[in-house]
Parts: C-alpha cells; sequence; structure tokens
C-alpha cells in the first residue's frame, strides 16, 4: 500500500471509557464545545447483576435522553446470561453496538475473575464469548471487545488472539498492556503489530495517544502493515487536550467554558461541594496538561477545600491565559 501523508486530525478518534470521569455529563459537554474531534463516546462499563441488568445511576448514565452525542455502552461480566440481557436492555434503548470489557486491571474486578482477570482462563472465556455471540444471533446489536493482551504474561496475546478470531466481534480494540501493569511501562506495539497480521478483525489501538506525532505512527503501523486507515481510541490524552491534538493554539475561553458546564453539571447531579469538588479534582490531574508551567497552580486545585478557593484558583489560572 502506497504511503499517504496524514495529518492526524484526519482519524477518526473514539474517546475511550474513564470510569468516574466520563459520564454523562462529562460526554455531553465535550459534545457541546467540541463536536466532531471524536465520533463516538464509549461510556464507563455497567456492571450487571442476578437481580438488575443496571443500578439507577447506571442507567441514568446510559439512557438515551441523557446523552447526546453518539454512545456505545459497554458492559463489565464473565455471567454470559448477565451481559445478554443488560444488551437486550441496551438494544431496546435504541443502542447497536454494545461493547464488552476485558481490559479492567482493578484488583476487586479481577478477583472476581472479571475485566482482564477473564484473560487469564482461556476455556472460560471461550465458553462466554460463544454463549453471548450465539444469543446475539437473533438480535439486532453486535458485540465489540475491548482488551488487554493478558493478564500475567504478554505472550497470553498469542493464544487469546485466535479464540477472539473465532467470533465475529464488530471491533478489537487493544491496549497492549497486560493486567498486572495497570498503566505502567510503554504499551507493547509488537503485540498489535500482530494482531494486524494475524486477525481478520477491525483492531482498533488504544493507549497513551497524546498527540498528532502520536496518531500519525500509529497511522504508519496500519500503513506498514497493509491496512486501511483505522479510527483509534484515546482516553487520557483526550481529557488533557479535549480540544484534541490538531492544534496548538488553545481556546482559553471555550475550555473555560467547557469547564464551567462540567462544574455546573457535577453541581447539579452531586450531593455537595466536597464530591463536585472531587470530581473536578481528578479532571484537573489531565487537564493542567493543557496550561503551560501549571505545577503550582495545579497543587493548588489539588488542595483546595472549598468551592470559593476552587473557583478562585481555576479564574487566576484562565486569567493567566489572556
Ligand atoms: C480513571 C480511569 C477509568 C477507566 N475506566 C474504564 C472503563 O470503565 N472501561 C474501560 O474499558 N476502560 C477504562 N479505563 C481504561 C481506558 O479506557 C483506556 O483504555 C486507558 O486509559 C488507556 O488509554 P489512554 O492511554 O488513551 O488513556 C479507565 C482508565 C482510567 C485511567
Amino acid at each position: 500500500m502506497k504511503e499517504t501523508v496524514i495529518r492526524g486530525n484526519e482519524m477518526e478518534l473514539l474517546f475511550a471509557p474513564l470510569e468516574g470521569v466520563t459520564g454523562y455529563i462529562y460526554r455531553n459537554a465535550h459534545h457541546k464545545y467540541y463536536p466532531g474531534v471524536v465520533s463516538t463516546y464509549y461510556a464507563p462499563f455497567i456492571s450487571p447483576a442476578k437481580e438488575k441488568s443496571m443500578t439507577p445511576r447506571e442507567l441514568r448514565d446510559i439512557v438515551p435522553h441523557n446523552n447526546d452525542g453518539c454512545v456505545v455502552p459497554q458492559i463489565l461480566t464473565n455471567n454470559a446470561d448477565y451481559f445478554s440481557k443488560c444488551a437486550r436492555k441496551l438494544c431496546d434503548m435504541g443502542y447497536r453496538e454494545i461493547n464488552l470489557n476485558l481490559g479492567c486491571p482493578s484488583g476487586t474486578v479481577v478477583a472476581k475473575g472479571k475485566g482482564a482477570g477473564m484473560l487469564a482462563d482461556l476455556d472460560t472465556l471461550d465458553a462466554f464469548l460463544e454463549t453471548v455471540f450465539e444469543a446475539a444471533k437473533s438480535e439486532p446489536y453486535r458485540i465489540s471487545v475491548k482488551t488487554r493482551i493478558g493478564k500475567t504474561d504478554p505472550d497470553e496475546f498469542y493464544e487469546l488472539l485466535p479464540i477472539f478470531n473465532r467470533y465475529p466481534i464488530e471491533k478489537l480494540i487493544v491496549h497492549p498492556r497486560i493486567q498486572k501493569e495497570f498503566y505502567k511501562n510503554k504499551p507493547r506495539m509488537t503485540y498489535v503489530e500482530y494482531a494486524l497480521n494475524n486477525s481478520a478483525l477491525n483492531i482498533i489501538y488504544n493507549g497513551d495517544l497524546t498527540n498528532d506525532a502520536d496518531l500519525k505512527q500509529i497511522h504508519k503501523l496500519y500503513q506498514q502493515n497493509n491496512k486501511e486507515i483505522s479510527p483509534v481510541m484515546i482516553g487520557r490524552g483526550l481529557l488533557m487536550k479535549p480540544y484534541g491534538f490538531a492544534d496548538d493554539n488553545v481556546d482559553y475561553d471555550k475550555l473555560r467554558a467547557f469547564h464551567d458546564e462540567l462544574l455546573m453539571g457535577y453541581r447539579e447531579i452531586m450531593s455537595g461541594d466536597k464530591n463536585t469538588l472531587y470530581r473536578m479534582k481528578e479532571l484537573w490531574t489531565y487537564l493542567i496538561a493543557s496550561f503551560p508551567d501549571a505545577d503550582k497552580m495545579a497543587k493548588q486545585i489539588r488542595k483546595c477545600e472549598s468551592m470559593e478557593s476552587y473557583n478562585r484558583i481555576v479564574d487566576a489560572l484562565f486569567g493567566g491565559m489572556k
């Protein structure tokens, strides 16, 4: 395939799910202020239980009337029956792609054999996939999968991929780290390359993309392996730069409006300033990357204890960018 020159802003971006951060308030504010930066928002996981497919909080996050952009719901479970029931409910709401979480590295999730914990037992994983894809045959929804490359050893991927290849997975989103790394170390690109050459599935790359050069590199990797240009999934990079990677001239007025919309949204749905501040502080651990030399301000935000002082610091931070 001939190599073409591409700017990162020509690539389709998918917003990764980030539990506790990219709930519907965030997704809607992002869609309002930065429409077109991503094509799709993958929502943080729903964890179905025996009695109920979703909690009231999970339902509120995913109901179509609370969601403005194009959203794909995600399910975290190792129970095929719970998955299919929950997927059916989401399908009834109008969703046509349902994502399966095989990547969550959290200790409590993995201990229950869910998320990346499912990668440890190939037979159980295969049986799970067989059941959920069989159930989906008579349904209008398609199943995509978001996975790590293994639990304890990256070479587990060589056995995982043939299993995935047996199913009509809509998209196989690969975060090339193993469970026990959480977000440490560098993504292992050789395994992505392996997937590109050993699977007919639609392989979507996810991990550590934070600028235009990173996007170009992924594009190059696909080209070198004779693959068409593909969307990529980005999480933290977009929390740092919600306006995308194409433009270095940040519009701080717009970023401020986006911030204010988030703050207002959280104040409306959360009980008390303490919870709202907690949310905003987590957001700032990423967003501060849009402000050069702001270490001192970042620390002030981290330490502030009232909405008044929070607002004062944020005013000063944005004021300094004028
Ligand atoms: C705070 C946080 C919450 C996350 N929640 C989810 C989640 O609900 N579902 C999921 O599949 N991945 C989740 N992830 C993983 C991200 O979707 C993504 O795979 C990871 O951050 C790597 O991509 P990035 O380097 O572009 O951020 C989470 C990651 C973080 C840091």
